[in-house]
Order: C-alpha cells, then structure tokens, then sequence
C-alpha cells in the first residue's frame, strides 16, 4: 500500500521577475486573488489532499510569509476587543490548527530543483508534494492536488500534473512522451525541457504539481547545473524515468499563470466573479463595463 503524503513543499524562492515592479520588495506569492494571498490559496488546496506538513523554500527577503503563517496577536486582540469573531476566527485558522509550518532558506536562486533539494532535511524518506503557487489551479469539486493523491494512491509512484496545452506554447514548459501502462494510465516515457515545436514529442506539458517518491532527492543532489546555470528539476524527472514510473494526471480544472501579469489579472477577474460575497456585485459591474 502507498505511504500517506503528509508534506508539501512550496519552492517560492524564484526572482519574480516577469512581475516586477510589483515584487521588487512583495513576494509575488503575497499578491492577492479577491480576499487572501496566492500562496493561502496554495496552501488550501495542499489541505484539501490530507497535508500536515507545509515546507516553504523562500528567499531571505520573502520574511513577509512567515509572518501570514504566524499569529498575529496584536491584531487577534483588537478583534475580540472589537467583537469581530468571524474575522478573529479567520486570522486564528491561517493556518488551520494541527498543521505545522517549516521553513528553509534558498540563499541563491540556483534553480526549481535545487530549490526542492533544499528541503531535502526536512522532507526526510517519505513521499511528498511540491507546489509552485504561481499554476494556480481552480476546481469546484476536487483539487488538482486530490486529483493526484488518487493516482499515487492507485499506481504507489510519482505523479506529475500535465496539462494539454497549443503547440506555439511549448517552448514555455517540460513537454513529455507518454507510455501506456497494463490498466491503460498515461506514464511518462521520457521529458523534454522546452523544445521547439517541431521537436515536441506531445503537447501535454508539464505543470506546477508534483507527488515524488524521496528517490528524487538522490537525483537532485547528482544532477549538474543545466539551463541558465541553474538545477533543473526536469533533468531529474528525466533521470528518476530511469528506475521509477511516473505516472501523469491530466486534472480537470482551470489553470492560471499568475506568475505572469495577464494571468494573475484572469485569475482575479473569475475568482471575483465566483465569490459569495462580491460575485454578484461584481458581475453587474463587468456587465456594466463592458457595455459602455
Ligand atoms: P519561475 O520559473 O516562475 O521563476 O519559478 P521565478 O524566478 O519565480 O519568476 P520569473 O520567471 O523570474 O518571473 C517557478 C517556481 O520555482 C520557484 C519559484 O519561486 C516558483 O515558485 N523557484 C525558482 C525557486 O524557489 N528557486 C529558484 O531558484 C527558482
């Protein structure tokens, strides 16, 4: 029987580049979708697959989560002074209790997988999750995460979330070649790191979700710095192909690049316009908008 996944770590030590200015000092996972930072809606789904155990990989500067996963306790007391239970009992659950928090520093951005590798001591030798909040991933029903954790459950190997994306946007992301395995799941038969599209061996790309055996920690620490001097996590997917199966989950769900500034943009106008308290509202005012 598979082990439970109880950890999940979030490789949030990038740059932030295509988001300056915005991030120049905000790490790009604080910026807000309606009513709550990127990274609590990355966190929410983590749970919403049976994780306890959340490991953030962050830069020095990205003090700022911390802080949102810590209590509050200046603001806790002026909101039961207030009588604002409701908000008090939100702060109070961020996050929820019985879940714990680690953290671990990525000194220099040398990269995805060194950036997992990092959390090398902290995962220790079970199977884990690694999310990259920027692939924000909406579902009403279940979460790409629990998705996922049904497949790990099933086939007791990796997974990794693919989605199907156009031709001239391959280049942006890992691409992989699929196998069948006997019961006809999709596996994954080799990886390329953002080919050109006429070298792509599919279209289904590989997004930021993630179930690993603790095999690709092993890797990582062997794998060389490859594109932009920086440890690809690809290279050791590729190589973990070699003595591991890992299965694909192709999710259903909405996915959106808020890592970029269209796509965080998309994500904010229909989590708004799905929202109980303001979706309505918010809806005749875009009608409105568009109108005129
Ligand atoms: P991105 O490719 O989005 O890079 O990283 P980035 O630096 O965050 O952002 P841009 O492209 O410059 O705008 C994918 C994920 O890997 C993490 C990022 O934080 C993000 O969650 N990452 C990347 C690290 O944690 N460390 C790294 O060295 C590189």
């Amino acid at each position: 029987m598979a082990g439970e996944i109880n950890k999940a770590v979030f490789p949030i030590a990038g740059l932030g580049t295509r988001t300056l200015p915005a991030t120049k000092v905000l790490a790009k996972e604080m910026l807000t979708l309606v009513d709550r930072p990127i990274i609590q809606h990355a966190v929410e789904e983590a749970l919403s697959a049976g994780i306890r155990e959340l490991i953030f990989v962050t830069a020095e500067a990205k003090q700022i989560i911390r802080d949102h996963f810590q209590p509050n306790v200046k603001l806790e007391r002026e909101l039961a002074l207030r009588g604002k239970q409701e908000l008090l009992e939100t702060v109070r659950s961020i996050p929820p209790e019985g879940i714990s928090c680690r953290y671990v520093t990525q000194h220099e951005p040398l990269g995805l997988g060194h950036a997992v590798l990092c959390a090398k001591p902290l995962v220790g030798d079970e199977p884990f999750a690694v999310i990259l909040p920027d692939d924000l991933i909406y579902h009403d029903e279940r979460t790409c995460l629990q998705q996922m954790v049904e497949i790990y459950r099933e086939k007791n190997a990796n997974v990794v979330a693919v989605e199907n994306v156009a031709l001239e946007r391959v280049s942006r992301y890992g691409v992989v070649e699929t196998v069948s395995d006997r019961d006809g799941a999709k596996k994954m038969k080799s990886i390329v790191e953002k080919p050109a599209p006429d070298e792509a061996p599919s279209t289904l790309a590989v997004v930021g979700r993630y179930i690993f055996t603790p095999a690709i920690m092993a890797l990582l620490e062997t794998t060389p710095s490859g594109a932009g001097n920086e440890i690809q996590l690809t290279d050791a997917i590729a190589a973990l192909l070699g003595t591991e199966d890992v299965y694909l989950c192709e999710f259903q769900g909405r996915r959106y690049d808020c890592g970029s500034i269209l796509g965080y943009m998309q994500a904010n106008v229909e989590y708004a316009l799905r929202d109980e308290a303001i979706g309505a509202e918010f809806q005749s005012y875009l009608a409105e908008l568009v109108k005129d």
